[in-house]
């Protein structure tokens, strides 16, 4: 496809940069086998489409090419699938959660290595990925000094952009440019240069609203049109209703014991189901003033702003489904001073999370009798998506909760388990654990009363019977209980 010169004028301000448009088959050829490359995207938004895409197919027609991988996180088939499918994903940094990915993985066939999404900045900057050859940025637009406006995530494009040798900009005309000033981006210096990252409060806004980019990086750009691939959220089932209940009742009784603030400090979130019928709850309770601090902001933020629940919401992503589109991209004047986009280094920064005392909560595969989590291995083996921004947020928040269901696989398998087969929360980082059964409030407790409790309040009656008989096999081995549960 050819652009008109008029969007080309539109959307890339500085002449000299027109001038590098080309298309994506000739941008993909920019790609050496043996590349480090690092692509903008969160979740399902914000990732290149037409370079990847391009890339596939220059292998699937024989010219063999083999990359490593770094995105902000997550990102859609058009990058993670095709690359997969098409063999050129060798190595894979830092969480995915395509099922084309995932099998290979699975398989061997492509390296992967899960690390906490905060953690991801820094070792660009620490060049613990080696080189970066080349960084591929989605971007609304190109402002007259080069700088690049982004799309609906962040991530790591930041770092990307200042590190990477090379930069390819593919500007998407499926974000109006107008998103401009939705973003701030502030990027830190390595140690000893490192200056607190001055955020007091979700709103704060401390950086600039675009990715600063030499134009001489940049080697090429290249136009695309198509969508993100966010879909629409199926509706919260009853299951996912009962967890958002007993955790909102349980923030409630927080609150009256006058263990947390009303209005309650900011709120992190996970993505998918569990999530966002939580945010959805809390627009029926009483809660008021609301300020959410994280990755991620489903439909059920904009809902809440909508509502006027929430005030101020900031993540590294604005991850909505299709039929929200309209709705935020027709109106995103007024939402700048509603919402923030920020890089992953300043959503899951740990000094800025733990300075808001944040209550964070994210799901589990499966949590055991000391509070220990696994989030990313089905039966310690099998890899599931990875361990995300969670432990960013766990270790860091002021409340840090996790939700799981009670049972998997049809209620053959339970979720509470005597010892997690691969953890990556341990007991210290997990306050509460809540199913759809109730809550746990492990905090202050010992070994032996944290199984009571979470046998009694969150595993499902059809297991209860055999966890306690656990317990009380090691109890009797064990009188103390100081490192409960080893296995018996
Ligand atoms: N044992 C075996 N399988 C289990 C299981 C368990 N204890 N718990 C869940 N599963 C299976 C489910 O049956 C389902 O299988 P399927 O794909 O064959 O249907 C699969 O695992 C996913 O489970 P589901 O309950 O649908 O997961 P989810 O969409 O609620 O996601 C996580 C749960 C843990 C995978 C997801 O939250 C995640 O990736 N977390 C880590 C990253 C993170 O927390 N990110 C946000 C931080 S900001």
């Amino acid at each position: 496809m050819t652009w008109n010169e008029k969007t080309v004028a539109e959307r890339i301000e500085n002449p000299a940069l027109r001038e590098k448009v080309v298309s994506p088959e000739e941008a993909a050829l920019i790609v050496r086998d043996g590349m480090t490359v690092g692509m903008s995207g969160f979740t399902g938004v914000g990732y290149p489409k037409a370079f990847p895409r391009a890339l596939a197919k220059r292998a699937k027609e024989g010219d063999p090419v083999g990359i490593t991988l770094i995105t902000g996180a997550s990102v859609g088939d058009e990058l993670d699938g095709e690359l997969a499918r098409a063999g050129v994903t060798k190595r894979r940094y830092p969480y995915q959660t395509n099922k084309d990915l995932r099998d290979r993985i699975n398989s061997g066939e492509i390296k992967y290595v899960d690390i906490h999404l905060g953690q991801v900045p820094v070792w660009i900057r620490q060049g613990v990925f080696g080189k970066i050859d080349l960084a591929v940025i989605e971007a609304s637009s190109i402002d007259e000094a080069g700088n690049i406006v982004p799309t609906a995530s962040v991530g790591c494009a930041d770092m990307l952009a200042k590190y990477a040798e090379k930069v390819v900009v593919e500007i998407s005309t499926c974000i109006p440019k107008e998103i401009a000033g939705l973003h701030d981006i502030y990027s830190c210096e390595k140690p000893p240069f490192t200056k607190p990252i001055p955020i007091t409060a979700p709103g704060d806004r401390v950086g600039i609203p675009y990715i600063p980019c030499d134009p001489d990086k940049i080697a090429a750009v290249i136009f695309c049109d198509v969508q993100d691939s966010n879909r629409e959220l199926a509706p919260a089932d009853e299951q996912m209703q009962a967890i958002a209940e007993h955790l909102i009742a349980f923030l409630e009784a927080e609150v009256k014991a006058g263990r947390l603030t009303d209005p309650l400090p900011p709120l992190q979130s996970g993505v998918g189901g569990v999530a966002n019928a939580v945010l959805s709850c809390l627009e029926k309770s009483d809660f008021q003033n609301l300020t959410v601090y994280t990755e991620v902001m489903q439909d059920a933020v904009v809902r809440l702003i909508r509502s006027g629940k929430v005030k101020m919401a900031s993540g590294t992503a604005l991850t909505i489904s299709p039929s929200m589109k309209a709705d935020v991209f027709g109106d995103i004047e007024n939402l700048k001073d509603k919402i923030v986009l920020r890089p992953e280094e300043m959503s899951n920064s740990p000094e800025v999370i733990r300075r808001l005392g944040l209550i964070a909560m994210n799901t589990a595969l499966e949590a055991d009798l000391s509070g220990n989590v696994n989030s990313t291995h089905v039966g310690g083996r099998r890899l599931m998506n990875g361990i995300g921004g969670s432990g960013d947020f766990a270790r860091n928040a002021g409340l840090t909760i996790f939700t799981t269901a009670s049972t998997a696989k049809g209620g053959t398998l339970s979720c509470i388990v005597p010892v997690c087969s691969h953890i990556d929360h341990t007991e210290h980082d997990v306050d509460v654990i809540i199913t759809e059964q109730g809550a746990a409030d492990l905090r202050g407790l010992t070994a032996f009363e944290r199984a009571e409790v979470i046998i009694e309040n969150c595993a499902h009656p059809d297991f209860r019977a055999e966890l306690r008989e656990y317990v009380a096999r090691i109890k009797a081995g064990t009188p103390v209980g100081h490192g409960f549960p080893a296995r018996p």
